[in-house]
């Protein structure tokens, strides 16, 4: 199944309550928190606070925290108290992937392994059996409003291909650039979870999510 994760990154903040209920209400299946340290990513965004509110705006709801931080595991418990369900940590901010994975899964949380655009599809390639996501980056990460990069397509195609070819229930996730126009292509690369900022907070949220969540169905 394909499943739409908006980023909380492009919400207006001011009414970040209702812009979430909003896009909740509208179908969205998850939500994707950007978690920025200044040291992995040039920019600063938000942590547990926000997570916690947003928790509490949408108790039912899936949230994942994609942590753009380096040696994420400091803050593991943390981000787990303050809500989320699954942590993506990034396969270039630890030296310590393996163990991180094996961290987080005794913490009962989902577990997903980002890689920005310049790392080689083949390091996840022993990791892969122990994950439940492989978000394949489609901009460099740290800011929102980015453009797709083209040559994504061929990585995302490697991932499913590794995730096939091992016959494993692992989903594969691609975050920035992803509009109505290019939504399609990137799932018949093989993505099946799809996350947007920009494209989903726009002046008519649930407009928004029901054009994606349309052209999703149409992929299944
Ligand atoms: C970028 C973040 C993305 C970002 C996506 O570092 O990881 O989640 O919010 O935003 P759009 O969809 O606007 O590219
Ligand atoms: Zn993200």
């Amino acid at each position: 199944m394909n499943i739409l994760s908006p980023s909380v990154l492009a919400i207006d903040f001011g009414h970040m309550e209702r812009d979430l209920v909003e896009a909740w209400k509208a179908g969205a299946n998850t939500i994707h928190l950007d978690v920025m340290d200044g040291m992995f990513v040039p920019s600063i965004s938000f942590g547990m606070p926000v997570i916690k509110y947003v928790r509490k705006a949408l108790p039912d709801a899936f949230l994942d925290a994609h942590m753009m931080v380096q040696n994420p595991s400091r803050y593991f418990d943390d981000i787990i108290e303050a809500g989320a369900d699954s942590i993506t940590i990034h396969y270039e901010a630890t030296d310590s992937v393996k163990k991180d994975i094996e961290l987080l899964k005794e913490k009962g949380v989902k577990v997903g392994v980002a890689i920005s655009p310049d790392t080689p599809v083949s390091c996840i390639e022993d990791i892969i059996e122990s994950v439940d996501m492989i978000l394949v980056m489609t901009v460099y990460p740290g800011f929102g409003g980015q453009k797709f990069i083209d040559a994504s397509l061929d990585r995302i195609k490697a991932v499913k291909k590794m995730v096939d070819d091992k016959n494993l229930n692992v989903n594969i996730e691609v975050d920035g650039g992803i509009t109505l126009q290019n939504v399609q292509t990137v799932i018949n690369a093989g993505a099946n979870v799809i996350v947007s900022g920009s494209a989903v907070f726009t002046d008519d949220i649930t407009g928004s999510v029901k054009s994606f969540l349309k052209l999703l169905k149409e992929c299944d």
